[in-house]
């Protein structure tokens, strides 16, 4: 499936994309903007058509599978080096093997490159991981140091696929079912939350984590959070990560 977007409505279409197809989906420069492209069933079409009102489909060329497998590029931050199950770590890296299945985060977005960034600077100590999506952002906390771990996602799926990322990782991590908007979130040192502005700001009303490390929104949001003072902001391709303290 794939939809044309001009460019000046091209940023807020791949936000949508991002929450449609977690999994990720490709992106092909046009002269009047982007087309964006996801491998999908007839739901993923569905879905596609409630939000953007138009789409069209057409049948998965052969090869996609090596062409999906190409768009999924590693990534390299804070000493880790965050790729797929098919490619080769370097060794001068610690690697971070995920594969996403249809959660979020294969490490190759800004928000999430961002976080491990920040994090990768802080002092070590326990980290909650708030949308853990496929547990990349918990993993890397236990690779780079930090223990004990844990990770919640309100999404099945999710869990089930941060589970699965932590064994093939070789890190102990506590994975539970939490909603960020409504329940309780365990203690910590320091908490990652990439998710969206609104969820950011239910969890620092929690006031539980000395350190709140937050993403998931553009550049354009405020930088100020309830509870907490502002101590840090990273930015890349207009979007933000910032470190809170309090
Ligand atoms: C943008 S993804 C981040 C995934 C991963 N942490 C990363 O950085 O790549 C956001 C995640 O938050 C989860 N999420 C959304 N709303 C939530 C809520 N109310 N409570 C807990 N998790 C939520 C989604 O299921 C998704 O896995």
């Amino acid at each position: 499936m794939s939809i044309e977007i001009p460019a000046a409505r091209a940023e807020e279409a791949r936000a949508r994309m991002i929450e449609l197809f977690p999994e990720g989906f490709e992106e092909i420069e046009r002269p009047d903007g982007v087309e964006l492209v996801a491998y999908t069933d007839p739901g993923g079409e569905e879905r596609l058509w409630t939000v953007f009102g138009h789409a069209s489909a057409s049948d998965v060329p052969e090869g996609w599978e090596a062409r999906w497998r190409e768009f999924h590029r590693p990534v390299r931050v804070g000493g880790l080096w965050i790729g797929q199950p098919w490619q080769e770590p370097p060794p001068d890296a610690i690697p971070v093997v995920i594969d996403p299945g249809r959660a979020f985060g294969t490490g190759a977005h800004p928000t999430t490159r961002l976080c491990v960034e920040l994090l990768a600077k802080l002092p070590r100590g326990s980290v909650v991981d708030i949308g853990c999506g496929s547990g990349v952002l918990a993993i890397a906390a236990a690779k780079l140091g930090f223990g004990p771990v844990t990770a919640v996602d309100s999404d099945e799926p999710a869990l089930e696929a941060t589970r699965r990322n932590a064994d093939a990782n070789d890190v102990s991590l506590s994975v539970r079912r939490r909603d960020a908007l409504s329940d309780e979130l365990p203690d910590g040192d320091v908490a990652i939350a990439n998710v969206t502005r609104e969820i950011v700001e239910a969890v620092a009303r929690q006031k539980r984590w000395r350190i709140l490390v937050a993403s998931g929104y553009l550049a354009s949001e405020p930088s100020e959070l309830v509870e907490y003072r502002h101590r840090e902001r990273a930015e890349e391709s207009g979007w933000a990560a910032d470190v809170f303290e309090r």
